[in-house]
């Protein structure tokens, strides 16, 4: 296991190594951050946003939670969407979630999980959106991975809701919001193809803010 001296070891190596191969790595990176994209993924140690992605440091904006989800209300998540599409210009957004997320996990169960009720309370409602076609899947474990799947798309959808996004799309053509699973049995991430533009336009009959 990782030990907490380990931590600052792992560190001194980190340095020394990124400074072998650029002798100003650090001094360019202290200037100025330019990340094309913004990934909003979960919590969860095993899903490591950059290490997965092969991203080195200033390419990826990253926000994190308890199952990758965009709550209108979350001060938190709407601050960094904000921030990544009308100051960094961000052109992609991800939403990853993954199989196996506890959170998900957590929200098929009946248990009372205290503080966590209302927020898990969002994956419940992806459930109740979808019921149908979850309840036709009789394998519990092909369901809990669609309702992995189907999180990750409505997360995507409250992405694009935004005002943010709905606004610098329209002046710009960017950013375009995809949806991603990282499949925790081996690695590999897959993209849920989300048509963007056709998202767009099915929401905006709704939340059209521009
Ligand atoms: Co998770």
């Amino acid at each position: 296991m990782l030990s907490y001296e380990r931590i600052f070891e792992n560190n001194k190596k980190w340095v020394a190594d990124k400074r072998s191969t650029d002798h100003l790595f650090f001094e360019k990176l202290a200037n100025e951050q330019y990340p094309e994209y913004l990934y909003i993924g979960c919590s969860d140690s095993r899903v490591t946003a950059e290490e997965m992605m092969g991203a080195a440091p200033g390419e990826v904006f990253v926000h994190r939670n308890i199952g990758n989800l965009v709550v209108s209300i979350d001060l938190n998540v709407m601050s960094v969407i904000n921030y990544a599409v009308k100051l960094l210009y961000v052109k992609h957004i991800i939403v990853c979630g993954h199989y196996n997320c506890g959170g998900v996990r957590a929200a098929l169960t009946q248990e009372d999980m205290g503080i966590l009720n209302p927020w898990l309370r969002n994956i419940r409602d992806v459930y109740r959106l979808h019921k149908d076609e979850l309840d036709d899947i009789k394998d519990s474990r092909l369901r809990f991975d669609r309702l992995v799947e189907l999180n990750v798309k409505e997360q995507c959808i409250n992405v694009i809701k935004t005002a943010a996004v709905q606004q610098q799309f329209g002046r710009t053509g960017y950013p375009i919001v995809h949806g991603w699973v990282m499949d925790i049995r081996n690695g590999k991430l897959i993209d849920l193809e989300i048509d963007f533009e056709k998202e767009l336009k099915g929401i905006q009959e709704i939340y059209k803010i521009i």
